[in-house]
């Protein structure tokens, strides 16, 4: 494949325009100018409630400073965090402002995904990714990359121009590329994203994408070695949706997310960590069958991130009290649950404001066309019911007994009393 002629040379990562700059509102773009070249320390220790902003409104203040998300996570070690849409951390100050306040980590909804960095075959886009990052930075947050590997998000020109000659080596330099720019910046990369689809009938259960027409099914493990030579120390880590409750389907999915990792590892693959998107539906009561999973994960040393939580109403009639009581309870049965497991260390919403998220988009609507209420903040950036619950659950880990626990701690085998449904 040819040099990329990137956007943004291969240099490396300079300072954006003064325009693009001004949401790190002056006082970050000091810490900004040491640019990405200020290493990130990785884990997530550190109890600091972040600069956020200056003067709190008063209704805020009972959700701000020492009572943010972040401030409470940092009480427990943990990371708490949401999506964001780099152009809203630009553009709108309440946006940026509640993305300080709150988050310890971030991910960029979509700017990291193949068709946001490659608008041609040879060229990348790195610029509302760097904004994202350099954002972050100023605000003592760490970043998540989202994602490396996905069959959607694929750019226009893919089809014809990557081949079953040419996948791998496309797929390698995308992660060189894109893990090499942000090597030791990142807490951890989504490496490959969604995989897993039963319903495609594959005894290995690996989704017809086309990664896996193209590149075969070694495509993910060559994903995950290729990250590892890319960025020494970020969490990788397998994301999938579908595999939060006990129905036949998502238990079926559960399984394969299982036995995949278990493959990666048995060959000796880089993988650190699964990713439990856990987009839910107002109701949903995730069981014991996520607990065993979550179990067998630790005793295999690995971690797990609630990377994309957020709760649909779609299936409620319009009361907005009522909507929110069904949709702050979601929350606060399955992070309870979530949180009490040690190795469950990192919740991230996607999104931050009901304002933007993707659940009002025409794909997820609600049939009144009422816009759903799925956020911890609302479209006017008052804390929901669902904000207090996720607080509230934070708060829950200290009494599972293991206050502020080092999540990478090593593991102790068979203490956490799982068994497995994958034998
Ligand atoms: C979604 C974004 O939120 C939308 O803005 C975009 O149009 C489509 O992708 N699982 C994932 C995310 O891993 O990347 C998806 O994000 C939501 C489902």
């Amino acid at each position: 494949m040819a040099e990329y002629a990137g956007v943004i040379g291969k240099e490396g990562i300079k300072a954006s325009p003064k325009t693009r700059r001004e949401f790190l509102m002056n006082a970050a773009a000091a810490a900004a100018a040491g640019g990405l070249a200020t290493a990130l320390p990785l884990g997530c220790g550190g109890r600091k409630a972040g600069p956020g902003p200056q003067a709190a409104a008063p209704t805020l203040s009972a959700v701000n400073g020492p009572r943010s998300l972040r401030a409470h996570a940092a009480e427990h070690g943990m990371l708490v965090g949401c999506a964001v849409v780099p152009e809203k951390l630009d553009g709108e100050p309440d946006y940026a402002r509640t993305v300080a306040e709150q988050a310890s980590i971030l991910v960029p909804e979509n700017a990291l995904k193949w068709a946001a960095l490659r608008p041609a075959p040879d060229q990348y886009d790195f610029r509302k990714a760097d904004d994202v990052v350099v954002f972050a930075l100023s605000h003592d947050q760490k970043v998540r990359g989202h994602n490396l590997c996905w069959h959607e998000a694929i750019p226009s020109w893919f089809a014809g121009t990557v081949t079953k000659d040419n996948a791998a080596q496309f797929l390698t330099q995308h992660i060189l590329t894109v893990a090499g720019r942000y090597a030791g910046k990142l807490h951890s990369w989504d490496v490959v994203n969604e995989a897993i689809d039963v319903k495609g009938g594959r005894p290995d259960g690996l989704r017809d994408s086309p990664w896996l027409q193209l590149a075969g099914p070694g495509y993910i493990e060559l994903a995950f070695r290729t990250a590892r030579q890319a960025d020494a120390t970020a969490l990788l880590t397998y994301n999938d949706y579908g595999i939060e409750l006990d129905t036949p389907e998502q238990i079926d999915k559960r399984g394969q997310v299982m036995m995949l990792v278990r493959r990666l590892k048995a060959r000796g693959a880089p993988i650190d960590a699964v990713g439990v998107q856990s987009h839910l539906s107002a109701g949903d009561a995730p069981g014991a069958g996520l607990q065993h999973f979550v179990r067998e994960l630790r005793e295999m040393g690995m971690l797990v991130f609630i990377t994309e939580l957020d709760v649909n109403d779609r299936k409620l009639a319009d009361s907005v009290a009522d909507r929110d009581a069904v949709v702050a309870k979601t929350y606060r049965d399955f992070l309870t649950m979530m949180l009490a497991e040690p190795n469950v260390n990192v919740v991230l919403t996607w999104g931050i404001t009901d304002r933007y998220t993707w659940l009002n988009g025409p794909k997820n609507a609600r049939p009144d066309g009422k816009p759903e209420r799925p956020l911890p903040f609302d479209y006017d950036y008052s804390p929901t019911p669902a904000f207090f619950a996720e607080r509230d659950a934070i708060d829950s880990r200290r009494r599972s007994g293991h206050p502020g626990s080092d999540p990478y701690a090593p593991f102790s085998p068979g203490q956490s009393g799982s068994r497995s449904e994958y034998q």
